[in-house]
């Protein structure tokens, strides 16, 4: 149940029905009678021992179901009420999770069976495909084609726009990623915690075990913060006083992931005064390239508007002593900005269906690639940053005479600036676009 008090029973319903109707399309475009939609098989975490992670289902079966225990099989038959064949093996060693709310099970026929010859027994025998994990194709359903291409195609297709429930799940898995967030952000500003200290305290706040969030919490002090990823986190308690923080770090509900990042400045003298000031102007233009994300506008051309206002923090704020147009013009942004400005969001933190084209570095790792529509759900995750393999080449090269290195080293010591929303396009008239994040956390 969401903090609201709230099961998402009457949406989960509707939920079901919108996803029958896309499930039906997309059958007969690929011609076939009924799919088969496998959990997934634990992953071992090495190959030398016996254990394992815990289950990421696979995205199709979780957006039918909250249930995330390996080895389950979905049928869907146009027509046919939702079939799960749940494969229940006694184990003395292991117990599966549960998942967090039952109310998903009254939707379906359920076969409950302890070994997958029975299991066998309750599945299609030819007309349909089966979609599962390409790396470990669960062997009781061999025989049936796995993941066919324009099946694969088309259920990515129907995952870019998000029904009332998905809607519901990211809501909650936003709001529960910012009580992690407040409470590292205290701790940041009260103390001197190191990064593992911060890393745990999420987790504890969040009540989510490490191989349970969306993704690796990123926690980065001070000249960290410069590693787009830095999930290494230092473990030195008494060491310096780090005066900057970001951190990314998400939530999930019911599968759905939240993806939310805040830096933090604390302390006074020339370099905490400075990066305050980029902070603040970073958040500013934050807060309106959301306000931009309407619909019919397409994403990379608010890539590109995210770029122009970098160009435009770099002059004003004498970084670099040339007009926006010429840091532009020249490029310069991509040293400061190298990643996408967002990416579709739901049940994986980097969603299918937005991306046209394959992220590369060429296309600045830009993951959303489609024209802004209502029912998308995307991040807006503009960044400043002081890579110093970046600012070796930018001195390398034949724009380094106009760079304020003393200015640049003071804000190298913070690392740099992210700031991450999760936007859901809503497309109504007055409010097109609603944030999930800044509700819980400004
Ligand atoms: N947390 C990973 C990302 O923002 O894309
Ligand atoms: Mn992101
Ligand atoms: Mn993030």
């Amino acid at each position: 149940m969401s903090e609201d008090g709230q099961t998402p029973g009457g949406l989960y319903a509707e939920h079901l029905d919108t996803l029958a109707r896309g499930y039906a399309g997309a059958l007969e475009a690929a011609g076939l009678e009924a799919v088969i939609i496998h959990s997934g098989t634990p992953q071992k975490r090495s190959e030398a021992d016996d254990q394992h992670w815990p289950l990421r289902p696979v995205p199709e079966f979780q957006r039918w179901t909250p249930l995330a225990q390996p080895d389950c099989a979905l049928v869907i038959r146009p027509g046919a009420r939702p079939r799960l064949v749940w494969l229940r093996p006694e184990s003395v060693w292991e117990q599966p999770p549960e998942p967090e709310w039952d109310g998903w099970q009254a939707h379906f026929d359920i076969d409950e069976v302890t070994g997958a010859e029975a299991a066998r027994r309750y599945l299609p025998r030819e007309g349909a495909a089966v979609i599962g994990e390409r790396r470990t194709p669960p062997p009781w359903l061999a025989g049936q084609p796995l993941n066919p291409e324009v099946l694969v195609k088309a259920l990515d297709d129907l995952r870019v726009t998000k029904t009332p429930y998905e809607v519901h799940c990211l809501r909650e898995a936003n709001r529960r990623a910012a009580v992690g967030h407040r409470r590292v952000a205290e701790a940041f500003r009260t103390g001197a915690a190191a990064e593992i200290d911060l890393h745990l305290l999420f987790l504890a706040a969040t009540r989510q075990d490490d191989p349970e969030t969306p993704y690796k919490n990123i926690i980065a002090l001070g000249p960290h913060a410069a590693t787009l990823h830095h999930v290494t986190y230092g473990r030195a308690v008494s060491g310096r006083a780090y005066e900057s923080l970001l951190i990314d770090a998400g939530a999930a509900y019911l599968g759905y992931t939240s993806d939310v990042t805040r830096t933090y400045v604390k302390g006074s003298g020339p370099a905490a005064d400075a990066f305050a000031e980029l902070l603040r102007r970073v958040e500013t233009m934050q807060q309106s390239l959301v306000a931009q994300a309407v619909p019919g506008l397409p994403y990379p051309a608010l890539h590109e508007r995210a770029h122009a206002a970098v160009a435009r923090i770099l002059s004003e704020m004498g970084i670099l002593r040339m007009t926006a147009e010429e840091v532009v013009s020249r490029g310069l942004t991509r040293t400061f900005f190298p990643h996408g400005l967002g990416h579709s969001l739901g049940l994986q933190c980097h969603d299918v269906g937005c991306a046209e084209v394959p992220p590369t570095e060429a296309t600045d790792w830009l993951r959303n690639t489609t024209t802004i529509a209502p029912g998308q759900v995307f991040t807006i995750e503009p960044g400043l940053y002081f890579i110093p393999a970046r600012l070796r080449a930018l001195r390398e090269g034949p724009h380094a005479a106009a760079v304020d290195w003393p200015l640049v080293e003071r804000l190298a010591e913070m690392g740099g600036i992210r700031i991450e929303d999760d936007i859901h396009v809503t497309g109504a008239p007055g409010r097109p676009v609603e944030n999930l994040t800044r509700p819980w956390l400004p």
